[in-house]
Parts: structure tokens; sequence; C-alpha cells
């Protein structure tokens, strides 16, 4: 027989069997094609975990009778369990920058972002902000995130080896910039293909790590970086690219007078085939419908960044676009532009964009955004983002008792949509009741 519901979730043993009990909401696919059938809920489920992975997912009833005796149950009845949750766009070493006054994006570079990076040459301050950086995102049920980091070739290795001991699935990458930045942040194209190259070597592929060539955004890399970085995905396949497009007007404005041959923000990368599978772009705000097709065509992605968008003045993302172009689209924090490291805080700011845009994002399809989706966008739907069995057991347990408020609202909430939305709208870090890494607990709310 299975043990008692009373064992505690430190019993879970990611080389044994753990059962962990409670309701359970997932998702095969995209609410806005696929409609109902998108997503899998059981409101007494059971996910099942062996060697931290996926080994079944039911109902309670009929998933528990079929464990094996001596089999140890987690009890997080009353929780909800979700795939965790995938942050498409995030600056681990903008951790500082967050909630910094008063400027749109390329004054804001300048004003606070590029002196706090040039910080990170310091190997000691990298690691300490890697360090608090990847805790913060198990408090916010974050399991996977796509990473800048800066420059300088510690600040990768930093948030690596922060990601890799709690063995968390993470992208990353050096940012390449050869030009327009000071000389504290700037590397050269030979420099940054050389680096970039040997770090890829020493991460990529490396436990559950990825890596990710990083030319900040054309702005600030010579025609020269730009064909170096195509020549690094060429060279390597299998390996990530992120950068950021068409966030802001003056920075659009900028481009075309840097690149004037180009047909616009977007073309620049195309020209230097940038767009790819497993190429993500943050922001893709002042696009047209050409762009959209590109990426599409060429299986880039989006990250949508709420938070950041509205923080920094940038203008409002066409999610409806996106979508009917056929483009993967993911969610970003964006931290220190965006304002939050929660997924939660993210949804409630990217339903607000919608809003503004005249369009509405149902609850369903911002959950399947903040994972399946998310995983989709960076190509690693077959290992995380959902419980089919097999797939690796990251997940986070939210808790609708969070605060007074919110419990207060949840009573109220009958249908599944309805708490889901009460999550998004009024929840952030407290109601992370726990975040598990392949079945293992990597954090509690409080210590609970
Ligand atoms: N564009 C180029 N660099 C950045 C950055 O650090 N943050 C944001 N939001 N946009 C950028
Ligand atoms: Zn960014």
């Amino acid at each position: 027989m299975p043990s008692g519901p009373s064992a505690s979730a430190d019993d879970a043993n990611a080389g044994g069997l753990t059962a962990f009990r409670g309701e359970i909401l997932d998702f095969i696919g995209d609410p806005a094609t696929l409609g109902d059938a998108a997503h899998r809920h059981f409101p007494d489920g059971v996910l099942v975990v062996r060697d931290g992975r996926v080994a079944a997912l039911g109902p309670a009833a009929s998933t528990l009778s079929a464990l094996p005796a001596g089999a140890t149950v987690i009890d997080y009845r009353g929780k909800l369990i979700l795939p965790g949750f995938v942050d498409t766009h995030v600056h681990f070493a903008q951790t500082d920058v967050i909630a910094s006054y008063g400027a749109q994006l390329l004054e804001w570079l300048e004003r606070y972002t590029f002196p706090a990076e040039a910080r990170f040459a310091d190997p000691g301050h990298a690691h300490e902000v890697a360090e608090f950086f990847i805790a913060e995102l198990l408090r916010n049920g974050t399991t996977t995130a796509m990473v800048f980091a800066t420059t300088h070739v510690s600040s990768v290795d930093a948030i690596f080896e922060a990601a890799r001991v709690r063995a968390m699935r993470l992208i990353a990458g050096k940012v390449l910039m050869d030009r327009n930045v000071p000389e504290t942040v700037r590397d050269t194209a030979d420099s940054g293909f050389a680096d970039s190259k040997a770090l890829i070597g020493k991460w990529h592929g490396r436990d559950r790590l990825g890596y990710a060539v990083t030319p900040r955004f054309a702005p600030t890399s010579t025609e020269r970086q730009l064909e170096l970085c195509g020549r690094l995905l060429d060279e390597h396949p299998g390996v990530f690219l992120q950068s950021h497009v068409a966030e802001n007007r003056g920075e659009v404005a900028w481009v075309a007078e840097l690149f004037p041959w180009s047909r616009s923000y977007l073309d620049v990368y195309d020209h230097y085939g940038l767009l790819r599978e497993r190429s993500v772009f943050a922001h893709c705000i002042h696009l047209d419908p050409t762009d959209r097709q590109r990426m599409a065509a060429t299986g880039a992605a989006m990250s949508f960044c709420a938070t950041s968008n509205l923080f920094l003045g940038s203008g409002l993302f066409d999610a409806k676009a996106a979508h009917e172009a056929g483009v993967r689209v993911g969610l970003g924090t964006d931290v220190g532009g965006g304002t939050s490291l929660s997924m939660l805080r993210t949804l409630d700011e990217s339903y607000k964009v919608c809003q503004l845009a005249g369009q509405s994002l149902s609850p369903l399809r911002s959950f399947y955004l903040a994972t399946l989706g998310g995983a989709a966008a960076l190509y690693l739907d077959d290992r995380i983002g959902n419980f089919d069995v097999g797939r690796e057991a990251d997940f986070v347990v939210l808790d609708p008792g969070s605060t007074p408020l919110m419990a207060r609202r949840m009573a109220r909430a009958e249908r599944l949509e309805e708490r889901l939305f009460a999550f998004m709208i009024l929840g952030d870090d407290r109601a992370v009741h726990a975040t598990h890494i392949l079945g293992t607990r990597a954090h509690v709310r409080d210590g609970t």
C-alpha cells in the first residue's frame, strides 16, 4: 500500500517513485486553436514521478490504486499543481536595475543598465547575483528561463553554475555588443565570436543547460558581429539565439539609420540568417505583417514582455496578429525593464495589454503561454511544459489561500477558469506554495 497522505514533500526522492496528489492542470496544445481539448484537468488528480520524470498522470481514485506498495504520496490537496513556468526572456544581471525611474528604452540603457552590467566584470559579484536570481525564479515557480548574461564570460559561468547545482533547465548566453556602448561592456566581433564558441563548448548540452548566441540588439552590433552570429549558429546546430527587436520607436528609427539597406528592423536579423528555430526575439511590438510572416516561416519565436512594455512605455504587443500569423509566442518577464520575476504578475499585465489592444487573453490561454507555450517557443516542448509521460517533472504548486483577499475571491470562484483568473490577477510569489525540479522540492514558501 502507498504510504498515507501525511508524507512530507521532503520525503520525495528523485530516484524512487513519488505520487503528488492535488488538483492538476496541464495543456496538450494551444486553447486558442484547440479550445477545451487543449487542457487536461483533474480536480482530484495524481502526478506520479519516477527518476525525475513523469511516470503517470490521472484521477486519484484509479492512479493511487495502481501504485506499487511503498510508493510515497505527497498530499497537495487544496492546491493546484501546474507544469513549472517558463520565462522566455530575462536579464539576470539587471536584478538590481529593477524599479529604476523615469526613462524609456535608450536612455534607460545608458543611465541604468550599462553601468549595472559593467559590475559583472567582477566574478564574485556575478556569482552573488546569479545565486539570488535563481532562488527568486524558484520562489516564483519558474523552472526554466532563457537568460541574458552580460558581455563578461564570467557572468555566463556564474548563471550556468547556479542553475546546474539545482539541476534546472536553463538557457543563457554572453551578450555580444561591439559598438555604441561604453567600453566597460563592449567586446569586439572577433573576441565575442571566440568567447561564445568556448562557452558553447563548455556549457551547451551539459546537464539541462543550453547556450544562446546573444547579440543584444542590432544597434549595438556591427554588421561583422551579426555575420559571425550566423556563423556560430551554422557551426553549432541546436544552439539557441536570443535578441531584442522592435521594442521602442526611437530604437526602430535608429536601426533604420544604421542599416539603411534593410526593409525593416527584423530584416536586419533575417539578412544575417538569425531567424531560425530556437531563435527568440523579445518585444516584437513595432512589426508589420511581412515581419510576422517571416517569423512564422522560419520558426523564430516572440517573447511577449508585458510588464516591461508598460514600464518603459514601449507599446502594446499584438497577441492576436502573432497568433493569426502562426508565430510561436512565449512570455518574458524582461527584468530589469520588466517589473517582476513572477509569471503571475506578468500574466496580469499581459491581460491588461491585450485589453488595451481590444483583445482578450483568456485564463486558460494565459496559463498555456506560461507553461507549454513557452516550452514550444524554446523548442523544448518534447521535454518540459506538460505532464505527458516521460516529460521532466518540473512543476509548481499554487495556493489559492495565499492572501486573505485571494482566499475570499477564490471562495466565490466555482469554475476552473475563474480560479485561474484570480490566480493571475491577484497572485504573486506568495501564491507559489512549492516549486519542484525533476520531482524534487526546490522551494517551499515560508519553509512550511
Ligand atoms: N534592448 C536592448 N537591450 C535591452 C535590455 O536590456 N532591455 C530591454 N527591455 N530592451 C533592450
Ligand atoms: Zn530584454
